[in-house]
């Protein structure tokens, strides 16, 4: 069992191979710190996310998501960003739902330019999630 002192909550953060994964790219470039907690997946677009990569890994006891893209209108795929955010909004309805709770679940928009956003976006999820405490589904993970 996890004690509750040791317990650090675990964050992906899906990124756009252009603008958001460029974003913190930058943020890394200029030496900007932000919690280790998150563990960032390079995509293609956010429109390639699909409904099932954000429930399996909710299943297998992540405790927070952050949907990274671009700008609305900002694209490279037109409507990619705009696809992942009406998934994202659905997904948010099914945690509240099965009591996983939609605040784990955060779909953020960025220019390739806008990295101190992208680490202000980054550490506000991490203590939305530290606030929440772990994943409900943590548990029957380990079962
Ligand atoms: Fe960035 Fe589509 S390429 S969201």
């Amino acid at each position: 069992m996890i004690e509750s002192n040791q317990w650090e909550p675990e964050i992906i953060a899906f990124c756009c191979n252009y603008c958001a994964y460029a974003a913190a790219d930058l943020a890394g470039s200029k030496r900007m710190q932000y919690p280790v907690n998150v563990r960032i997946i390079h995509t293609p677009c956010t429109g390639k996310i699909e409904m099932e990569h954000i429930l399996e890994a909710f299943e297998k006891g992540i405790d927070g998501i952050l949907v990274a893209g671009c700008l609305e209108g900002g694209c490279h795929f037109l409507e990619g960003n705009l696809r992942a955010r009406k998934r994202t909004d659905r997904i948010r309805e099914m945690l509240d739902e099965i009591g996983v709770g939609r605040e784990r679940l955060k779909m953020v928009n960025f220019s390739a330019a806008m990295a101190p956003t992208f680490v202000e976006r980054v550490k506000e999820i991490v203590e939305t999630v530290r606030a929440l405490g772990p994943n409900p589904l943590r548990e029957s993970v380990k079962v």
